[in-house]
């Protein structure tokens, strides 16, 4: 029998990713699928040649299969019930992002995983790419001193259609909880208050409003700022954002899609004006697998090394804090204080 048996909740469109994994690992079975639509799950098991039994219910699904883990690709509303079925019936549960529609959610998701001795992951994909490890090692080694400020610029122009085009906020809740996740991880730092303000663009194709630009202050007294927009056309950004850290003895730039890079005062030239700087690539070290599969490879060593992963729900609940607490100020049009 295999060391994980699987059931896969949600037969969507991002699930897909999720399938393509696990039919990679030898210590791993697909035991069962589950779509509220049956004819989804159906049809994912006919595509993906599964020869397993399909659920419109997870408590069925789990009764008859009898995984240990439960992956959870379904849409963000489904989240909280998912993993407190999936935890209540001692399974591990590796979730897609975000993982609560609500901050209420994802309290709820976070406490009953303390309750029980299984463990919730969130997927938090870019955190896994080689230059982003760069940039966090980088700036965990000191190469620009003392940290003050990190900006975030995300500008795609996205013509998804479907849900996003109607739902409120779009921007912050479903896009911008990898940007603030991502600052997290860079900076080593965590949320304490944030100032947001929403808005859409001339011309936005969303109801709800797709451009923001939030003020973070952080815990180790740095500031991150985030300017996005998903409906400004011309000069894309990468997906995984365009950073610029200033710390005390430098910057370090990375665009998302060319290796970071930093600029530093050159101390061998003497001090002028403006000083001379000198430029330093950040080693490129890591070695691991980039985006979703990076995340469930460190999901699954988690769980082997019965040890919280590097996006377990206790961690992940900060990220979702800073969504949240954005939305509040964005509404309230005030400060707000970040609590998780
Ligand atoms: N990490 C990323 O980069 C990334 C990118 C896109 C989407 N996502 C996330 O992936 C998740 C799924 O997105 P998607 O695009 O596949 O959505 P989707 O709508 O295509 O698929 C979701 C599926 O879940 C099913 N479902 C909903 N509630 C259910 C329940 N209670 N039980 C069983 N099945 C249920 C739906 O019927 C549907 O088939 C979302 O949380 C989304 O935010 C993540």
């Amino acid at each position: 029998m295999a060391k994980y048996r699987v059931v896969v909740v949600g037969c969507g469109g991002m699930s897909n990713k999720w399938f393509d994994y696990l039919a990679l690992r030898t210590d791993t079975e697909v035991v069962g699928l589950v779509d509220i639509f049956i004819d989804a799950a159906k049809s994912m098991a006919e595509r993906r040649q599964l020869e397993v039994p399909v659920f419109s219910d997870l408590e069925e699904a789990i009764e008859v299969t009898k995984p240990n883990v439960i992956c959870d690709v379904t849409i963000p509303d489904s989240h909280r019930q998912v993993a407190q079925t999936a935890l209540a019936a001692g399974c591990h549960i590796l979730g897609e992002k975000p993982m609560g529609a609500s901050l209420e959610d994802a309290r709820a998701i976070l406490h009953a995983a303390n309750q029980s001795s299984s463990r919730y992951t969130v997927m938090q994909n870019r955190r896994y790419n080689q230059q982003i490890r760069a940039v966090r090692d980088g700036i965990q080694r000191g190469m620009i001193g003392k940290v003050g400020a990190i900006h975030a610029d995300f500008f795609i122009g996205a013509h998804f259609g479907g849900f996003r085009d109607a739902m409120a906020n779009p921007l912050i809740l479903d896009m911008a909880i990898h940007t603030f996740d991502q600052a997290r991880f860079i900076s080593g730092a965590d949320p304490v208050s944030v100032f947001c303000h929403e808005f859409n663009m001339p011309g936005s194709w969303y109801q709800g409003n797709a451009s923001a630009v939030c003020l973070f202050e952080m815990n180790d007294g740095s500031v991150f700022t985030y300017r996005g927009s998903w409906s400004s056309e011309g000069f894309n950004t990468s997906w995984e954002s365009d950073w610029r850290v200033i710390g005390s003895l430098g910057t370090l730039r990375w665009d998302g899609t060319n290796p970071p890079v930093c600029q530093v005062v050159d101390e061998t030239k003497p001090h002028a004006f403006i000083h001379e700087y000198k430029k330093i690539k950040l080693p490129m070290t890591w070695e691991g697998q980039e985006g979703h599969w990076g995340c469930l490879d460190e999901m699954f060593a988690a769980i082997d090394e019965d040890r919280p992963a590097e996006t377990d729900s206790k961690d992940n609940i900060k990220s979702v804090a800073m969504v949240f607490g954005a939305i509040e100020s964005a509404k309230t049009g005030k400060k707000v204080r970040i609590e998780y």
